[in-house]
């Protein structure tokens, strides 16, 4: 072999290496654009399947819901958690961590009661609005609400709102994406004790977050680690709400009558004095009872 045909050989062989390695890349990266296509449609399918099997999700709901796939927020829905009447919960994950996502249904929401609670509240000033202006100030309510709980009391953490959804922290068991018990449905739950941890909590919240939870109950408290995490806070109002009173006398009542059913020894009107440090009047009581 001369040096030329050295030479061309050379080339040849480089030129053949070189397209390996460019036939190479090309072929990662079609499975790299196959992959990626098959996520998309992956995340897409979760959100198509809620369209059909729920039939609830308005085309602007889901478009919201795609916003925080295509943003920084999700990488993927998973599953749905729980699907109530007015909304529907599912776990999330992003770069490992798990999220909740709560969304509610436009199209079944109480609205009345919603402004009702939304309007009492000095925290906004929305004058008559549209049905979807309310389910929005009512995200808005709940998300404050969570920021406020979180500095206060286990509740998990409040990441972001927009429009009708509410992304926070998912609370689960293992930190992995199975979500921990409601009380309700917790085991080997040692009751007198969550009792105590619960009448703490409920005080804290009272006098130092100046919040009322307003739905309290063993369906919105979770059991994390033997302890009390409180969700579902958008029925909450500060202290200075007009309905604080009502919403507290019936979070407690609800609280002793689960206790009492466990066993442990509840009395609502010395929880309601430990908590604000006055007597129950008979009037508040009255009034709560006709709310
Ligand atoms: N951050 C969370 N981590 C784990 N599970 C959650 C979380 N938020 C909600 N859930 C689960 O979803 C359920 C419904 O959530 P939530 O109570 O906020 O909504 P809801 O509107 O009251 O629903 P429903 O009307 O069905 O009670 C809870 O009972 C709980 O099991
Ligand atoms: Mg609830």
């Amino acid at each position: 072999m001369n040096k030329q045909q050295n030479n061309n050989s050379n080339n040849n062989s480089n030129n053949n290496k070189k397209n390996n390695d460019m036939s190479g890349l090309k072929h990662e990266k079609l499975l790299d654009r196959e992959y990626q296509k098959k996520i998309v449609e992956r995340k897409k399918r979760f959100l198509e399947d809620l369209k059909t099997e729920d039939g609830v999700f308005d085309n602007r709901t889901l478009l919201t819901l795609h916003g925080l796939l295509n943003g920084k927020h999700v990488d993927e829905f998973l599953g749905i958690i729980n699907s109530g009447k007015e909304s529907i919960v599912f776990s999330a994950i992003k770069e490992n961590k798990y999220f909740a996502v709560k969304v509610y249904r436009v199209s079944t929401c109480d609205f009345k009661t919603m402004w009702k609670y939304i309007q009492g509240d000095p925290r906004f000033h929305l004058r008559k609005s549209s049905t979807r202006q309310i389910i929005h100030a009512w995200v808005e309510k709940e998300y404050r609400n969570l920021k406020r709980a979180n500095n206060y009391v286990n509740s998990p953490k409040a990441l972001l709102r927009r429009e009708n959804i509410l992304l926070m922290e998912l609370i689960s068991d293992d930190n992995g994406g199975a979500p921990s018990p409601r009380l309700k449905d917790a085991v080997n739950v040692d009751y007198s004790k969550f009792y105590e941890l619960i009448r703490e909590d409920l005080k804290t919240l009272y006098n130092d977050a100046q919040l009322v939870h307003g739905d309290l109950s063993e369906y919105n408290i979770l059991v994390k680690d033997n302890e009390p995490v409180y969700i579902d806070f958008s029925q909450g109002v500060v202290v200075q709400h007009p309905l604080s009173k009502s919403l507290l006398i019936r979070d407690i009542k609800n609280i002793c009558n689960f206790f009492k059913r466990k066993g442990v020894a509840c009395d609502y009107k010395k929880l309601y004095k430990y908590i604000t440090g006055e007597e129950l009047q008979p009037i508040d009581e009255e009034l709560a009872n006709n709310y």
